[in-house]
């Protein structure tokens, strides 16, 4: 049995102070249910090696490939993968033209296997901004994978977490002057079913690769109580090991969503 496939034991392997009440723990009822990862590093690696920043992008994309398996296999319903941030459209036009390209390959190449995977793709963020091109091959692979239930896999691609706040913001406005929504109804969930992840469950886990410790404007509104791990390696050199060790990590939180504990 691989280190991913092992099952958690989480509340067991907490160390509690004698005598205190075990509090509710993302693992005593398995692994988290969403897990979001800000795959971070490309750049890095390929300067490391002396090689182009595009071989640290295609590298990355092999682990997306290797960490999608994982959290197949580890009992993950929701994993939510950062691709490409509404600033890295800022970065030189080169970086952006491959990235995009490798994005394209990627949709093309690999829709087959989520498919027999039954791995279920939505893609997340402005995907208009993309072109034409890339739009049909998203619409493509989210048709094509659409009866998945193994996993429920978002890529955000020119995401960001603040736009997304606008939007359904700007929405909500819009509604009530027309007069069709009652602005004293707007609650929690009236915004959150006009954010791009309406009906899915929140972050449990939002885990970053690379040693850098932000959120870089993901899924701000989503992770209010989500856990953080920040993992010491680059994104093309994460596997399986570095998914289980994070999860491991997140078993020995113990989430209290501002309620005391005994
Ligand atoms: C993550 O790697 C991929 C994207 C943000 C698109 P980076 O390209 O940010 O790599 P570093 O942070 O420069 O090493
Ligand atoms: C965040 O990484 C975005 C993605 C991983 C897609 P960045 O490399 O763009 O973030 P900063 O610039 O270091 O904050
Ligand atoms: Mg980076």
């Amino acid at each position: 049995m691989s280190a991913a496939t092992k099952p958690l034991d989480g509340a067991a392997a907490r160390d509690l102070p004698q005598g205190a009440a075990p509090a509710r723990t993302g693992c005593e009822g398995g692994p988290p249910r969403h897990i979001g990862i800000i795959m971070d590093g490309n750049g890095r690696w390929a300067s490391a090696r002396g090689l182009p920043r595009a071989l640290g992008h295609k590298a990355g994309a092999e682990a997306v490939r290797r960490t999608i398996e994982a959290a197949a296999q580890s009992g993950v319903s929701w994993l939510t993968l950062f691709a490409f941030s509404s600033e890295n459209w800022q970065r030189p036009a080169e970086e952006v033209r491959d990235l995009t390209g490798l994005m394209r390959m990627y949709l093309r190449s690999e829709v087959g296997t989520l498919a027999r995977e039954g791995i279920r793709l939505r893609v997340i963020g402005e995907r208009e901004r993309f072109g034409a091109e890339t739009v049909q091959a998203i619409a493509a692979a989210e048709a094509a994978t659409a009866h998945g239930t193994r996993l429920n896999l978002n890529v955000a691609v020119s995401y960001g977490g603040r736009a997304e706040i606008l939007a359904a913001a700007k929405d909500i406005a819009r509604r009530v002057a027309a007069g069709t929504l009652d602005a004293e109804k707007v609650d929690m969930a009236e915004f959150a079913g006009r954010l791009s992840t309406a009906g899915m469950p929140d972050p449990d886990l939002i885990i970053r690769t690379s040693g850098e410790q932000r959120l870089s404007n993901f899924l701000l509104w989503q992770a209010a109580y989500a856990e953080f791990v920040f993992q010491d390696v680059l994104w093309p050199d994460y596997d399986a090991a570095h998914l289980a060790e994070a999860i491991a990590e997140f078993c020995r939180r113990e989430r209290r969503y501002g309620l005391r504990v005994a």
